[in-house]
């Protein structure tokens, strides 16, 4: 099992809407398992923003839910059918016709519940969420219920009764019955992911990770699956006995591609010298350019590069030919900043944060994209430092940088949280743009040792990031641009 703990209930709720969209990014026509309760809603509420601002699509997306009260109509207030009409399904584009969820008016209920059985049967659940109940219930599978139980109507605790009653007018109101996937219906979803928040759960959850399994405590179960996340917060966490840090995992990393993305926005993509911003990122910038406007500024006028038998004007004539030849195939805007920080030997000059005030005034960019603070090329270093700097001074705020790393220099691990991944069609245009580039290709294969970065880190990104070393690696995409996003 794989636990992380963390701070309260909102990082719960973002770290489990990251792993459900990564989930869909990776494969649009997921299976999801959806689950009612208080602690999921913050979780929902965090995949319709995510959804709203880039693009996810959820039309081929299959559901089914955990379970739903006996004896209410559907559309009940406390019916988990208006629950997730109201929290979740209206606010998505998920088609009516692929969302399943227990029908609780069901006559013959025997049958009905053999039929939501085959059903799950037939299309196998990708990942399922739980919540946990106090007594360790998962689902309605109170304890007492055993490891090979079945959909099934069941009776509900006196203790699930007491518990649910806040919903309700009073505690008579509250169903006595439900009816639920079983604990055998749940282990075979391929992946689960518990949540747990709260003072009220750190019992459950240590019998869930510490305790024997026993039907005593359903959640005990789940230690027999093979890929179990459980996302709690340090109230929930208060009982365990083994430390569990809330470290960088794979629930802080964003899987983006080319339909999924940020859209409707001012962006800033600053390349230090003319190719940086096509060899690093290329493929994103390309991908942004449908939906979004994108300047790229080129720092540096370029003329220290070794090109044969040409002036220094003529130089730099050449390198911004090329840039413009580069943003026709990436479809972004080409400016030239030709800073004076290049030629100087200084960190940079005051002339040179006042250039970049005006170009700022004239973009207000939203989001920029930068080389990564660590770059170990000076030149990268000192543009990322002058556009830090400036962000200081003006205390500029709702910004996001995008930190890009490079041939030159190499993200660590654990500072990557958003992968681009792109396909053979946009490496292709990619490529291009980079070969745009002319008299700086014959001097090094820019274009092959960018292609060999991007498919390196599809290649180990995946295990790095996204398990526990040695587990089965996702497969994202065929080639990977990688970046540190901080909000600004
Ligand atoms: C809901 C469900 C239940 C809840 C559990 C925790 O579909 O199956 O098992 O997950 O009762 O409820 P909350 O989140 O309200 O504490």
């Amino acid at each position: 099992m794989h636990i992380v703990a963390t701070n309260n209930y909102e990082e719960i709720s973002k770290k489990a809407a990251v792993i459900f969209l990564n989930q869909l990014a990776l494969k649009p026509d997921s299976v999801f398992g959806f689950a009612t309760g208080s602690t999921p809603i913050g979780m929902y509420l965090e995949i319709i923003k995510q959804y709203r601002e880039y693009g996810y699509d959820f039309s081929q997306a299959l559901t089914f839910n955990l379970d739903e009260y006996y004896g209410l109509k559907k559309n009940h207030a406390q019916s988990y059918a208006t629950f997730m009409k109201k929290n979740l399904f209206s606010q998505l584009n998920i088609k009516e016709k692929n969302i399943n969820i227990p029908d609780g008016e069901a006559q013959d209920i025997s049958s009905y519940c053999k039929y939501y059985e085959k059903l799950i049967a037939n299309n196998p659940i990708d990942i399922q969420l739980l919540g946990i109940g106090a007594n360790g219930h998962i689902g309605f599978n109170e304890p007492g219920s055993q490891a090979n139980s079945a959909t099934r109507l069941v009776d509900l605790s006196a203790k699930t009764i007491s518990d649910n009653a806040r919903f309700f007018k009073n505690k008579k109101e509250v169903p006595r019955q439900a009816i639920t996937m079983g604990i055998a219906t749940i282990m075979r979803a391929k992946k689960i992911l518990l949540i747990a928040s709260g003072k009220s759960k750190a019992h459950a959850i240590r019998a869930l990770v510490e305790g024997p399994i026993t039907s005593r405590t359903p959640a005990s179960f789940l230690q027999n699956h093979p890929d179990v996340t459980i996302i709690i917060d340090k109230e929930a966490a208060s009982l365990l006995h083994k430390n569990y840090s809330s470290e960088n995992g794979w629930s802080d990393i964003f899987i983006y591609n080319k339909n999924i993305y940020p859209r409707h926005k001012k962006i800033l993509v600053i390349s230090p010298h003319h190719d940086d911003s096509a060899v690093s990122c290329g493929a994103t910038i390309s991908a942004l350019s449908e939906d979004n406007i994108v300047n790229v500024l080129v720092m540096t006028a370029g003329h220290h590069a070794a090109i044969s038998k040409l002036t220094r004007q003529q130089k730099i004539k050449c390198r911004e030919k090329e840039t413009v030849a580069e943003s026709k195939v990436l479809g972004h805007l080409a400016r030239f900043g030709n800073f004076k920080f290049y030629d100087a030997n200084k960190k940079y000059w005051s002339q040179d944060l006042e250039k970049f005030h005006s170009i700022w005034q004239r973009i207000k960019p939203e989001i920029v994209f930068l080389p990564h603070p660590h770059d170990e090329h000076p030149t990268h270093f000192l543009s990322t430092e002058l556009v830090l700097d400036y962000l200081d001074r003006k205390k500029i705020k709702n910004t996001e940088l995008w930190h890009y790393e490079g041939l030159w220099s190499q993200h660590l691990l654990n500072s990557i949280n958003i992968v681009f991944g792109f396909d053979n069609k946009l490496l292709g245009i990619k490529n291009k743009s980079i070969a745009k580039h002319k008299s700086q290709v014959k001097r090094l294969p820019l274009v092959k040792a960018s292609q060999a970065l991007s498919r390196f880190r599809a290649l180990t990104l995946p295990e790095q990031r996204f398990v526990n070393f040695g587990g089965e690696p996702p497969k994202i995409a065929d080639y990977v641009e990688a970046y540190f996003r901080v909000k600004y």
